[in-house]
């Protein structure tokens, strides 16, 4: 669908605000806190943002783009070139990371831009009446967004500003103080998120009480790589992946045109049939089970655990 930009703000710094409405004020489809949606912008590159908005207001969107020091174009469009009235392609709704019906309280992580989907689940915290703590880590006060929606809970909100507090926050604390059948939703810096994860399971913090909304590529997308073979089953043909490129590279580079939108493992757009081998998944929305059954791969970021993958393409 298209949807018209009909708010810009700066809502920190390097984050940018961008409120979408239907051109007729039509409803928008709904969504549950914590989803995202695929963003087209006019330069052709797609990506998904979280939506800040709650869920309940259904005319319109809002969104917060950082501004990615290495950007590709995409946020970088964003911050210097979108202008108020453009039309943004935009997909639907699309809920990975959502309020656990089952968890006594919600405690959530928040890191930087990563505060974007959670301000959503927060929002419907309060409708709701459920209960929630947030812990909010920035670098600076300058860099944290949404703090007037948020001020109105300042016995249910910690910000650690790096810059004041010497020093990252104490994840550890927090996750030993989360309360029996309360749940943890995190989003942030993968650094940050693997902390959360690592204290988790040490505090003994079941998995499945355990919610990760991974939004941009880090480490583990960027880690380290081995050059191996693909080879094709259908399309024929057998071609070599360097370290320096990722299987959906060389297959456009080699006239092999597979689908795909965010090119960091995050949306699965570009998943495709896995006939044998051993890929090495660096995605972020495989489910344990799948990354076992090994049937997919997305070729985007994943690469091999030995010398030859065969996909069903
Ligand atoms: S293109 Fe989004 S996961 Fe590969």
């Amino acid at each position: 669908m298209g949807l018209i930009v009909t708010g810009l703000r700066l809502e920190a710094e390097g984050v940018l605000g961008i409120e979408l409405r239907d051109r007729l004020c039509a409803s928008l489809p709904p969504f549950e806190p914590g989803a995202h949606i695929d963003i087209t912008f006019p330069n052709g590159l797609t990506r998904q943002y979280s939506i800040a908005s709650p869920a309940s207001d259904s005319t319109r969107y809002w969104l917060g783009v950082g501004l990615a020091a290495e950007s590709r174009g995409a946020s970088r469009f964003a911050h210097e070139q979108l202008r108020l009235g453009d039309c943004l392609q935009v997909g639907p709704p699309r809920s990975l990371f959502g309020l656990d019906d089952a968890a006594a309280g919600h405690l959530f992580v928040a890191g930087g831009i990563g505060i974007t989907p959670i301000l959503s689940m927060i929002r419907r915290c309060i409708e709701h009446g459920l209960t929630w703590r947030l812990l909010y880590c920035v670098r600076s006060r300058r860099h944290a967004t949404y703090l007037e929606q948020l001020a109105p809970f300042p016995d249910q909100i910690e910000l650690h500003a790096d810059d004041e507090q010497n020093g990252r926050a104490d994840l550890e604390r927090v996750l030993r103080q989360m309360p029996p059948g309360w749940h943890v939703y995190t989003c942030g810096p993968g650094a940050m998120m693997d902390a959360v994860c690592g204290h988790a399971n040490t505090s003994g913090i079941d998995r499945l009480a355990l919610h990760l909304e991974r939004f941009g590529a880090d480490n583990r997308v960027n880690g380290e790589a081995d050059a191996f073979q693909v080879r094709l089953l259908r399309h024929g043909g057998r071609l070599s992946v360097p370290p320096n490129a990722s299987i959906l590279e060389v297959l456009e580079a080699n006239g092999v045109c597979l689908p795909s939108a965010c090119r960091e493992g995050l949306c699965r757009s570009c998943e495709v049939p896995l006939a044998s081998g051993t890929p090495d998944h660096r995605d972020y929305v495989l489910s344990e089970e799948e990354r076992v059954a090994n049937k997919s791969i997305l070729i985007c970021v994943s690469r091999a655990k030995c010398a030859e993958l065969v996909l069903d393409v």
